[in-house]
C-alpha cells in the first residue's frame, strides 16, 4: 500500500506477538514525546473509538465461536477505517504524534500470514480503510515466541490459539520487516523495559 501525505504530524505503530511487551513500550513512548514537548495522541487497535472497541468485543471474544477468515479480515479493517477517520487523520491535520498500538502490520502478519489468507490479499482488503493515512514509521519488537508465550495471556479468542499459529505470526513479522526495510525497524525486546525503550528512542532519533 502507499503513503499519501496527509498531515504534518509524525504516526508511529508498535506491533509484536502477544506478550512482546509492545504496550508498556507505547506507554513510554508517549510520555517521552510529552516530556519532549510533543502532543501526542496514543491510540489501540482494534479499538480506539467507541465502534472500535465494539468490535474489539466482538473479535477478541472467546463466547461468539469461529468467525471465518474473511470475516474476521474485513471486520479488523472496519475498525481501523473508523480508527483512521476519527483519531488518527485528525490528531495527525492537528500535528500531533500518534502512537499506536497495532495497526495495519497486525493484520498483515495475523490474518495475511497467521491464517493464511495472504500478505496481499488483506493489504488489498485494507486500501479503503486506511486510505493512504500509514505510520511514518513500525517498531516491531521482537521477542521469541517462548517467552513471549508465558508473559502473554490466554484470555481472548486470537491469543488462546495454539502455539503453530503464533509461529506463523512471528514469521510473518519476519517477512514484513524484510518486505519493507525502509518503513519498518525491528527492535530486541530483550532486556528490561527500559532498555528495550531506549533502543525505540534510538530508532526515532531522526523523526524527533
Ligand atoms: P492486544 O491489543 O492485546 O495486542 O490484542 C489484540 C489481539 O488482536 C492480538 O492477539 C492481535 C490481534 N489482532 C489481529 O489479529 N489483527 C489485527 O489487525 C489487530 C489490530 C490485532
Amino acid at each position: 500500500m502507499t503513503r499519501r501525505a496527509v498531515s504534518h504530524g509524525r504516526f508511529i505503530a508498535l506491533e509484536g506477538i502477544d506478550g512482546s511487551g509492545k504496550s508498556t513500550q507505547c506507554r513510554l513512548l508517549a510520555q517521552a514525546l510529552r516530556e519532549r514537548g510533543h502532543t501526542v495522541t496514543e491510540t489501540r487497535e482494534p479499538g480506539g473509538t467507541p465502534f472500535g472497541e465494539q468490535m474489539r468485543e466482538v473479535l477478541l471474544g472467546t463466547d461468539r465461536g469461529a468467525l471465518s477468515d474473511a470475516a474476521e479480515v474485513y471486520l479488523f479493517a472496519a475498525a481501523r477505517a473508523q480508527l483512521v477517520a476519527q483519531v488518527v487523520r485528525p490528531a495527525l491535520e492537528r500535528g500531533e504524534w500518534v502512537v499506536c498500538d497495532r495497526f495495519l502490520d497486525s493484520s498483515l502478519a495475523y490474518q495475511g500470514v497467521g491464517r493464511g489468507v495472504g500478505i496481499d490479499a488483506v493489504d488489498q482488503a485494507n486500501a479503503l480503510a486506511v486510505a493512504g493515512c500509514l505510520p511514518d514509521v513500525t517498531i516491531i519488537v521482537d521477542m521469541p515466541l517462548a517467552v513471549a508465550m508465558v508473559r502473554r495471556g490466554l484470555g481472548d479468542r486470537i491469543e488462546a490459539e495454539g502455539g503453530s499459529f503464533h509461529e506463523r505470526v512471528a514469521e510473518g513479522y519476519r517477512e514484513l520487516a524484510t518486505r519493507y526495510p525502509d518503513r519498518i525497524r525491528v527492535v530486541s525486546g530483550s532486556d528490561t523495559p527500559g532498555d528495550v525503550h531506549a533502543r525505540v528512542i534510538a530508532e526515532l532519533a531522526t523523526l524527533m
